[in-house]
């Protein structure tokens, strides 16, 4: 069995994919050919926002955003320790400090009755992540960050690209959207690709000028920018995708859910995380809560299991494939730990010593999950 597996997939849409790339070889232009306005007007569309731009990557996405905002040296800005390295590192980047905020034991996303306890004169943006497919608070956050004068929000949605929230989808329910199309995203490219999603007129402007070195007219440089342009090959293969992307994030759900049917049905003790569990030793098998209001793409499905390590060397034994989204809060990397007191995020801690993500993705068949539980049963 494979953690992923993205060649049945390309298998599906090999016509259309060979179609695509051999078009773009055949115009030849490589950079800024006319596959990135097809994929940003397909995309803006479907998430039912005004503006798409496509970048070099999810980080990007975001290092523009912030770029766009004006963030820098002395400026804070809210995020979640429980997440891949990249939300925190743009804020780096720029000179400004993250202030980090933990996370809900439910979901593992930022926990919202926590923000507003955090935010100084110097907050200049919150940055929540809708981690593993699922989107954060975000109606909680807004209202937050309109009573403190309309602070910007930024979602981290490199995971939850086509999750719905509240009848809008991710990329779509905040200031600026940022997304992945990293291969194994529930959008992926074959190569490193992002985008970032905005109503915001004079943002898209600003961010479309940062992505090609701060240029508003040919060699004349408006502002400082990066190399942040995403490939025409790259928007190419994401356009070839895209007939079969909502079938696919109908299966995610689905996937998604079945996971968690026969996990509580077929582990003896498995059920729901509740917030009491966490801070005391881990009993048995727990998965997070999908919350009613929203989908999840599942661009991971994960789980919480007590001796992790012995339950992961248990199922490579059995042949299960796994892997640890993520074993180290940002708040406890060397780079990262002298910006926040090592006990101040106990909920990321505790999850991070527990999490474990199993096989998922659109083309994983019910009887791979039937062996997945089978030897976790067995591994625990
Ligand atoms: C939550 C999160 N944020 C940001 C990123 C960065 O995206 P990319 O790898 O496209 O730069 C990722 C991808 O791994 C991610 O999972």
């Amino acid at each position: 069995m494979q953690f992923i597996d993205l060649k049945t997939q390309q298998a599906a849409i090999k016509i259309e994919l060979d179609r695509r790339i051999a078009n773009v070889l055949a115009h030849g232009q490589y950079i800024m050919g006319p596959e990135i306005a097809e994929l940003e007007g397909t995309l803006a569309a479907y998430v039912g926002v005004r503006h798409c731009v496509t970048v070099a990557s999810g980080t990007e996405a975001m290092l523009i955003a912030l770029m766009a905002l004006g963030i820098g040296p002395g400026d804070e800005i809210i995020t979640t320790p429980f997440t891949f390295v990249a939300t925190a590192e743009v804020v780096v980047l720029l000179g400004a400090k993250p202030v980090f905020v933990d996370v809900d034991p439910h979901t593992a996303n930022i926990n919202a009755t926590l923000i507003e306890a955090k935010i100084s004169p110097r907050t200049k943006a919150i940055m929540p992540v809708s981690l593993y497919g699922q989107v954060a608070d975000m109606a909680e956050i807004n209202a937050i960050a309109a009573r403190h004068g309309n602070i910007p929000v930024i979602e981290d949605a490199a995971q939850s690209f086509g999750a719905v929230y509240k009848g809008k989808k991710s990329c779509g329910v905040s200031t600026i959207g940022c997304t992945s199309f990293y291969p194994s995203k529930p959008l992926g490219s074959y190569g490193d690709g992002g985008a970032l999603f905005t109503d915001d007129d004079d943002i898209s402007q600003a961010t479309r000028e940062i992505r090609v070195h701060g240029q508003s007219k040919r060699y004349i440089h408006t502002r400082v920018g990066v190399g942040g342009r995403m490939d025409t090959l790259g928007c190419a293969i994401v356009l070839a995708k895209w007939p079969r992307f909502e079938w696919e994030v109908a299966q995610r759900e689905a996937i998604g859910a079945r996971y968690t049917e026969m996990l509580h049905t077929q582990v003896l003790g498995a059920r729901a995380l509740s917030a009491d569990e966490v801070s005391k030793p881990l009993s048995g098998l727990r998965t997070l809560t999908l919350l009613p209001d929203r989908t999840n793409v599942y661009a991971q499905y994960t789980i919480l299991v007590p001796n992790r390590e012995r339950v992961r060397a248990n199922l490579q034994n059995a042949g299960i494939p796994t892997a640890v989204h993520y074993p180290v809060p940002v708040t406890l990397q060397p780079a990262y730990q002298h910006l926040c007191c090592a006990d101040c995020t106990p909920v990321a801690n505790w999850l991070a010593q527990h999490v474990i993500s199993l096989p998922m993705g659109p083309d994983l068949v019910a009887q791979d999950q039937k062996e997945v539980t089978k030897a976790l049963l067995e591994a625990l």
